[in-house]
């Protein structure tokens, strides 16, 4: 049975598509066959990481009934497949997101994890995504503007039985003035799974058009803490240590042994 999770934030520009695309190269890199899938239907974003934004089928022709979701999988990674949003304005216009929550369910068993890159804001197709999804991953930043969208976004998906389970801190500086773990906890009342820190080499993914952190440099603190929180999400603690040799035998262990992925 697979697992459908909404990764949201409610407040735009915390690093959502930026976590999607490395936290599925990690589960993955753990054995986990991943779907991503680009629900920000009209800004998208995700496909510009994996260089798959000229993907001839896209979710828009999905959500304008034209094709069906197997149509529009395509290899992004080792054990990633992607599920990439449209670019033209018409098609967004046409999209009807309703059809999302069918095209999810109809092939999430096929995978381990299927994950969302949920638009900021709670719109229609942010509202869509939580209904398609089993369960909702709550990302912020450690600051307070982030964290009231946070729980409105966990609101919104608990209200849409998409069950939150947990959330993570993105671009931690250690800096004075940040909310801390335990006030984020408190106030989102969400088990915490993990902090990534502010590191300009994740940046580069979309400025200077490169592979996710976690391909480049898979032994940075932010490629670790990815896998850190990818290894809390499969339900497997794997200690992460300098001298394992490779990135795939070493960083990430295996988090299904026997599942055929
Ligand atoms: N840990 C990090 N350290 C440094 N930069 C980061 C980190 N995480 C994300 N970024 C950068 O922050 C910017 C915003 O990230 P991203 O586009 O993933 O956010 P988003 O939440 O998906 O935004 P939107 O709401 O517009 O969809 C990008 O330039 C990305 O490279
Ligand atoms: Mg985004």
């Amino acid at each position: 049975m697979g697992r459908s999770i909404a990764i949201a934030s409610g407040k735009g520009g915390v690093g959502k598509t930026t976590f999607v695309a490395n936290l599925g190269v990690a589960l993955a890199s753990g054995g986990a066959k991943t779907l991503l899938v680009d629900t920000d239907i009209a800004m998208a974003n995700l496909s510009l990481i994996f260089k798959l934004q000229n993907s001839p089928i896209t979710l828009h022709e999905i959500l304008m009934g034209d094709a069906n979701i197997e149509d529009a999988v395509y290899a992004a990674h080792k054990g990633v497949e992607i599920v990439p949003s449209g670019l033209s304005l018409e098609s967004y216009r046409k999209a009807d997101p309703a059809r999302l929550k069918q095209a999810i369910e109809s092939v999430v068993n096929k995978y381990d994890f299927v994950l969302l890159d949920v638009p900021a804001g709670i719109e229609r197709c942010a509202l869509a995504s939580f209904n398609a999804a089993q369960q909702t991953l709550i990302i912020t930043t450690p600051d307070a503007a982030s964290a009231a969208d946070a729980l409105k976004a966990k609101s919104v998906a608990q209200r849409l039985m998409s069950k939150p389970f947990a959330f993570v801190i993105n671009m931690v500086r250690e800096e004075k003035g940040e909310l801390t773990k335990t006030q984020l906890s408190t106030m989102l009342e969400l088990p915490y799974y993990g902090s990534i820190p502010y590191d300009p080499e994740v940046r580069k993914s979309f400025v200077e058009g490169l592979d996710p952190v976690i391909i480049r440099r898979p032994q940075s603190p932010a490629s670790k803490a990815i896998v850190d929180i990818a290894n809390k999400i499969a339900g497997r603690r794997v200690e992460v240590t300098e001298e394992k040799k490779s990135f795939f035998s070493g960083l990430f262990g295996r988090f299904f042994k026997k599942k055929g992925v």
